[in-house]
């Protein structure tokens, strides 16, 4: 069984329009479907805007699709019965761009940490506790005096490992990880990326890891999902999409990689188009103001999300299938 399936999923948020009592809505996730293996990662790439943190929200039930399906481990998570819903929270876990948006400046490392244990009830006595927080902080490559120190102290790249420590103690299966490392620097990216990928590997854990970063998720994505719009434009291997992108949208965003230029740059020289604001999606194609080979038809007609091999889908109407 997988471990998360998500069906055609959309969220629409209810906007104040320009008149008196006019109603808008915008589509932030339009129906998104993909599934996700345990230890396995999932890469969620596209540009400022575009859903991914609606998307993230959503899996973690602070925000309320308004059609489509999530379920997990079989289950859909939104008709689970209290004692369910108390798991799902502990299992499938958060962590964030800025650590100090899920710190409480307030409480010590220590107290940080072992919050989610106390409130899961995992642990009761203080001593097995403590050495419980000890543990989970050597474990993402910091020490026991970390404990009595608040986040301020830290860098940002410790207060991360702190913010990962906190979702580990409720011992998760998986984390959703939106940009968390999009405020480090680069080298701190590296160090907290691979952070991730031995957790992975030690915890059997499944990620669904947000980026606006192609070069980011490069290194610990399994598959991938190009987002653009509230829409997925192509979903495949990592690796396949990385070096051979078919989506005109994802060529872009991998020839926008520093030193990443190919043959396919050439249609990207200098911007073009403006990105169409998601409370006014354009009818055919979402990319097509944006893409150097639109056609009548790409204005004119939306592009289904399908198979050019097996598991490797795009949504365009220039891309043939595979043999
Ligand atoms: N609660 C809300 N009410 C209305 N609109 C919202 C709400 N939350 C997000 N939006 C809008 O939905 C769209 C998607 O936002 P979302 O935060 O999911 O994008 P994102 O890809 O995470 O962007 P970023 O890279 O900037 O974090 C944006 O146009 C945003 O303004
Ligand atoms: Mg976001």
């Amino acid at each position: 069984m997988k471990l998360l399936e998500v069906q055609e999923l959309e969220i629409r948020y209810r906007v104040q329009g320009n008149g008196f009592r006019e109603r808008r809505y915008l589509q932030a996730v339009n129906q998104i479907s993909f599934e996700l293996d345990r230890g396995r990662t999932i890469g969620l790439v596209g540009e400022s805007g575009c859903g991914k943190s609606s998307l993230a929200r959503s899996l973690v039930l602070l925000e309320e699709p308004t059609n489509g399906e999530i379920r997990y481990q079989g289950r859909n998570i939104l008709n689970m019965n209290r004692a369910e819903r108390k798991d799902y929270r502990r299992s499938v876990q958060m962590i964030f761009q800025d650590p100090y948006g899920s710190l409480n400046p307030k409480l010590t490392v220590e107290a940080s940490v072992a919050e989610g244990i106390r409130l899961q009830g995992l642990m009761t006595k203080p001593d097995q506790i403590q050495k419980e927080v000890i543990r989970l902080l050597e474990k993402v490559g910091l020490d026991a005096s970390a404990t009595k120190r608040y986040p301020r102290q830290f860098s940002g790249g410790q207060r991360q490992r702190i913010g990962i420590a906190r979702a580990l103690a409720v011992r998760p299966e998986l984390i959703v990880c939106d940009e968390p490392v999009s405020a480090l620097d680069v080298s701190v990216q590296a160090q907290v990326i691979n952070l991730l990928r031995e957790l992975q590997t030690d915890f059997q854990l499944s990620y669904l890891f947000i980026t606006h970063d192609l070069a980011v998720v490069e290194n610990i994505s399994h598959e991938l999902m190009v987002m653009y719009l509230g829409q997925i434009v192509e979903q495949g291997p990592a690796k396949k999409i990385i070096s051979q992108p078919k989506h005109p949208y994802s060529q872009m965003l991998i020839a926008s990689i520093p030193g990443n230029r190919t043959e396919a740059d050439e249609n990207w020289s200098g911007s073009r188009g403006d990105i169409p604001s998601p409370l006014n999606v354009p009818p055919g194609c979402p990319f097509h103001s944006r893409c150097p080979l639109a056609e009548e038809r790409c204005r004119l007609e939306r592009p289904l999300l399908k198979p050019i091999t097996p598991r490797h889908l795009v949504a365009c109407h220039l891309v043939a299938t595979e043999d």
